[in-house]
Parts: structure tokens; sequence; C-alpha cells
């Protein structure tokens, strides 16, 4: 086993590398984009370099004793994840292993989508089963000693980097310098087939690992993919106004909204205030947004009527329409202008990819959403957008002492 350790910033072999696997790859491609740089000068809070810090390392994990070569080809297994525990409570890991790609290298976007994934409406939430179901027991076995070397080498960096983050940190991780709280898990997103082979240890035959990974937090969203050229175009790049056909209740009504980013900590505050993901003020400035609101008064800012961000592994977040404004088209318009204008920024720190234009507005074209099964609101915006549902991918709390040891 061969583990790469980067720090802070991702190399350009490991990009290339998860690019020549999308869109599986996706979420911890954009995770290292945007530690690389891509949302530097064009987030709202104009700042370079948040996308990482320098708690963030880089793991990729290879069978055998060295990192493969381009010519070894882009078909060799490996597991790779962005870890930031200075995160906390957000999202601190995102992992990706090529065993839970779908088809063989290249994937092509007509393939993936020619295949008849529209679900019907009760499809269950809890699917890693079904996901991994046709895995041989070598896959599976390979896949959780990949990424079980790479949750460990995670738990041996939480133990070193956690005094420090205690002591640094106190009001993010609850107790001043109790260190000990944030050794004990981690929050993750990982495919969901990858968490039910981390939970379920083949035959002692199959796979000698026989760590069982216990979880103190599960919860499961559907994986919506969304090709750039597919997004309709809702409204103009230099469009500046909004028409709603929404009459105030006040009787004066409310012809246009103006379109605007989030930006200020007003703003941020309300965003805060509208969802149940715990999300901070200096995260949500650090990210890509689009924003409709209402025309100020008296040189001031009107509130905020609808939002959308390019989330740090360049989902969808937080899209949301306040209740007055529903039904009238802002939420699919909102996250249509979004996808169209930052869908190109992450190819922009990529050095082998070209700078055409095309590139620079579509970039490798995928887009993507964590839809919750339940709501069918949010679908409803995904298929407006011809998304298609592709797997399901899971938050998970994990316990660092369910991960075992490696042999
Ligand atoms: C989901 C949400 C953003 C939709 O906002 P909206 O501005 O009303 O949505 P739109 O008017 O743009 O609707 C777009 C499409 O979604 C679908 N849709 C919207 N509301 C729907 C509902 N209540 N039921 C079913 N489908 C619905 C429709 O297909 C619609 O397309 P159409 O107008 O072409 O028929 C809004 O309901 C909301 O803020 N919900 C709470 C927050 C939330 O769940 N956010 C998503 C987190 S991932």
């Amino acid at each position: 086993m061969y583990i790469e350790d980067i720090p802070e910033r991702p190399t350009q072999a490991q990009l290339r590398l998860l690019r020549a696997h999308l869109p599986y790859s996706l979420p911890v491609l954009r995770r290292l984009q945007v530690a690389a740089g891509a949302f530097d000068g064009i987030n709202s809070a104009g700042t370079m370099g948040s996308g990482t810090s320098t708690y963030a390392h880089i793991l990729f994990a290879y069978d055998g004793d060295k990192a493969p070569t381009k010519e070894d080809g882009d078909n060799v297994p490996f597991a790779a994840a962005f870890l930031d525990l200075h995160k906390t409570p957000e999202t601190a890991a995102w992992v990706y292993a090529s065993d839970q790609d779908q088809g063989p290298l290249p994937v092509r976007a007509e393939d993936l989508f020619a295949t008849d994934n529209d679900r019907p409406d009760d499809w269950v939430v809890d699917r890693g089963a079904e996901l991994v179901a046709a895995w041989s027991p070598e896959r599976r076995a390979r896949c959780r000693r990949l990424v079980l070397a790479l949750l460990r080498r995670g738990r041996t960096i939480a133990q070193e980097v956690a005094p420090v983050l205690a002591a640094q940190l106190p009001a993010r991780f609850g107790i001043p310098d109790n260190a000990a709280a944030f050794v004990k898990s981690v929050k993750i997103n990982i495919h969901d087939g990858i968490r039910y082979v981390l939970q379920h240890p083949g035959t002692p035959d199959e796979d000698t690992d026989r760590a069982a990974v216990t979880l103190s937090y599960y919860d499961a969203y559907d994986k919506w993919l969304f090709r750039f050229e597919d997004v309709p175009v809702l409204s103009q790049p230099e469009d500046t106004e909004y028409a709603t056909s929404f009459s105030g209740t006040d009787g004066a009504g409310q012809p246009s909204l103006v379109w605007d980013s989030v930006h200020t900590r007003d703003d941020v505050a309300l965003v805060i205030s509208r969802t149940a993901i715990p999300r901070t003020v200096e995260t949500l400035l650090s990210v890509p947004s689009v924003a409709l609101r209402e025309k100020g008064e008296d040189g001031k800012e009107g509130t905020l009527q609808a939002w959308a961000f390019v989330g740090v592994d360049g989902s969808l977040w937080t899209l949301h329409t306040e209740p007055a404004y529903r039904g009238r088209g802002l939420a699919k318009t909102l996250a249509a202008r979004l996808f169209r204008q930052y869908c190109g920024v992450f190819d922009a720190i990529l050095e082998t990819v070209g700078s055409s234009e095309e590139n620079q507005n579509k970039g490798d074209g995928w887009c993507a959403a964590d839809v919750s099964a339940s709501n069918r609101q949010s679908q409803g915006v995904c298929k407006r957008l011809g998304a298609k549902r592709a797997w399901s991918t899971a938050w998970i709390v994990a316990s660092y002492d369910s991960l075992g040891y490696d042999e």
C-alpha cells in the first residue's frame, strides 16, 4: 500500500487522474479544485486561498509501493480523499474510490444518461447494499483496503492536530482545549456503496481485514448530475433584473427582483436561519453565489428572496426561495444561472486543459446537486434543468475506534 499525503493543495497529476474518472470522482475532484484555488477572487468575500487551510491534506492510496505514472494509465485502482479537520462541524472529509465507478473509462455523458435511471418516487434512500450488489468479493475487499487506509491515515492526522485545533478554535470545537472531542470521529461525504462495504466486511476468506466501521450519524442523498449543455438558458448574464408575476400583499406590487450575490453578513445570517445544515459565515462567504433581492430604497439593499451557492465540493448548495415567491420559477432560474456562470471555473486551475472560450464557460461540463429523496420540490427543480439521479451519496460520522489498523 502506498499513501500519497500532500499538504494543502493537490498536484496536477492528482487532478488529472480524478478528471479521468468523471463523473464518479466529481465531489472529490471539485473539492480539490476548490482547494487549488478555483474560487479565488470570485467568491463573495473576494478572498484568495480560502478553499484550503494549513490543516488540509490530500490523500491518495494505491496498492503497490509507489504512485502510478502516466504510463500506467488511468485504470490503476486507487482511493482519494480531501481532509480538512479545521472545518468541523462542517464536513471534514470527502472520499472517492475508483471501485465506485459504474462503468469502464472514459465515461461519456451520453452513455451514462442513456440508461433509464429515472427512478420511481418511492426509490429507497438507503441504497448502499443495492449499489454494491454486483461487486466481486475482490472488488469489495480492495475498496475497503484502500479507503480504510485513507481513513486510518486521517485518524493519525487528527491525533496530531487535535491539541492545536482545540486550543486555537475553542468555539468551533465546543469545549475549550478539549482535543478528545474530535479525535473520536470524523464527518465524511462518501458514496453510499462504499459506506456500506466499510460497515460490512466480507467473509474471513474474502477479506482478512475485519474492521466494521460504526457510524454515529448517517444521512443519504440522491446525487443528481447535470450536463452544462442541457441546462437551459433562463436568464442572460447581462440581465440585472428578474420580472416576477408577484403582487405584494400591500397591493403595491413587486414587479421585479434584482440579480445579485449573497455577500453581506446580514445576507448570510438570513441564509443560515433558513437551513438546518450547519454552515459557517466564513464558508458561505468563501464560495460563489447568485441571489435575487428586492429593490432597495434610500441607498439600502433590499432583502434577499432567493439564493443558491456553489458548494466547496462543486454541488448546488442551499437552493432556497422564500415562501412568498415560490412556484414562480425563481429556483430553476437561479440554479441554471449559477451552473452556467460557474461550471467553467473549476478547470481554470488545470494546466493540461486548454483555455478555449468553450472551456472557460463549460470546463468538464459536469454539475451536481445532492437532494434528499423526500424533497419533491428540489427534485422538480433538478428535472426541469435536465438532471438525472446517478447514485446515492451519504454523510456519515465515522468512529475512529472502529477503523481498526492496517495489517
Ligand atoms: C425547492 C425550492 C427552492 C423551489 O423553489 P421555487 O422557486 O418555488 O421553484 P421553481 O418555481 O423554480 O420551480 C422549478 C420546478 O420545480 C418543481 N416544483 C417546484 N415546487 C414544487 C412542488 N411544491 N412540488 C413539486 N414540484 C415542484 C416544478 O417542476 C418546477 O418547474 P415548472 O415551474 O417548470 O413546472 C423551494 O421550494 C424551497 O426553498 N424549499 C425549501 C428549501 C429546500 O428544500 N431547498 C433545497 C435544498 S437541496
